[in-house]
């Protein structure tokens, strides 16, 4: 494997993200993906680069069965927030492991279904992450992967205004996010690992909030930028949300602020 994963939070950025993305924008998509690889009672589920577990806990509501899932991600601290924010929706009997996507503890053709909301792109070795996805799923097991399929306008603010206070390239965490939107270069690595019918779909995903500026701040703060403002003083930050709402000014309908970010969904079977 080389390099390193991307989107790692510590400290309260699991619990911000949670609150801020996954309200905003991921709990929705989650439904999304769970409904595009048709999980159903009796599945068996493995959700990966789970985070704070959204995708895991759609699942379970879907299936049925808290104990048939799996959710798995590299970072131990989204992975306790995983736990909690399980355990308070009544689904404590997901399993949650750490582990590279590219090495799963998992024997080979135990699941079903499995799922990948918005985790690939981070993943240094994506094939290795792929052939795991494919060696976990039981012959005619479903694969279903999103990724964002381009720069949204929260990633243009957050290049713009990130740059232009603290030097070009200080986005470049956040800009990882974007990084596998190429239709083509998906269907490659689905089916280089050996995965059939890949298909993939494109549509937009809203993120919404009724207070703009609380969400721009959470999903900073939930966001692997959150290092860059930490030494910055209250007025400074709060001139820097100023600046990336006056960005996204075009965004907004009655409820608040509505931004859309397209997005690729990849099924696949083994
Ligand atoms: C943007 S978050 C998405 C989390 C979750 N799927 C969701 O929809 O909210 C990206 C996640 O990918 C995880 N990740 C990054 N690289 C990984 C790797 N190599 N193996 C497993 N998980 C990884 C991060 O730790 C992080 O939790």
């Amino acid at each position: 494997m080389t390099g390193k994963s991307g989107f790692q939070l510590r400290q309260g950025g699991p619990e911000v993200y949670e609150r801020c993305w996954v309200r905003a924008q991921l709990a929705q998509s989650a439904e999304e993906l769970v409904a595009a690889a048709n999980v159903s009672s009796g599945d068996r589920v493995i959700d990966i680069a789970c985070g704070t577990g959204v995708v895991a806990r759609s699942a379970a509501v879907r299936s049925g069965d808290a104990a048939t899932v799996t959710g798995a991600d590299v970072n131990s601290d989204m992975l306790a927030a995983a736990a909690r924010f399980a355990a308070d929706a009544d689904l404590a009997d997901i399993a949650w492991v750490e582990c590279d996507a590219a090495d799963i503890p998992e024997q080979d053709s135990k699941f079903d279904v499995a799922l990948c909301q918005q985790g690939l792109q981070f993943m240094p070795d994506k094939k290795g992450a792929l052939a795991e996805m494919w060696r976990v799923l039981k012959p005619g097991g479903r694969l279903a992967i999103t990724v964002w399929k381009t720069r949204s306008p929260i990633g243009a603010a957050f290049a713009n205004v990130f740059d232009r206070h603290f030097g070009e390239g200080t986005a470049a965490p956040w800009e990882m996010v974007y990084s596998l939107g190429d239709r083509a270069r998906l269907r490659k690595l689905a089916s280089g690992a050996g995965f059939r019918n890949t298909h993939i779909t494109f549509d937009v995903k809203f993120a919404r909030h009724p207070d703009p500026a609380a969400f721009i701040s959470g999903a900073i703060a939930g966001s692997p930028m959150a290092e860059v403002i930490a030494g910055l003083s209250d007025a400074d930050h709060d001139r820097l949300i100023r600046e990336i709402l006056a960005e996204l000014s075009l965004y907004h309908d009655d409820d608040g602020l509505a931004v859309p970010a397209e997005c690729l969904t990849l099924t696949a079977l083994k």
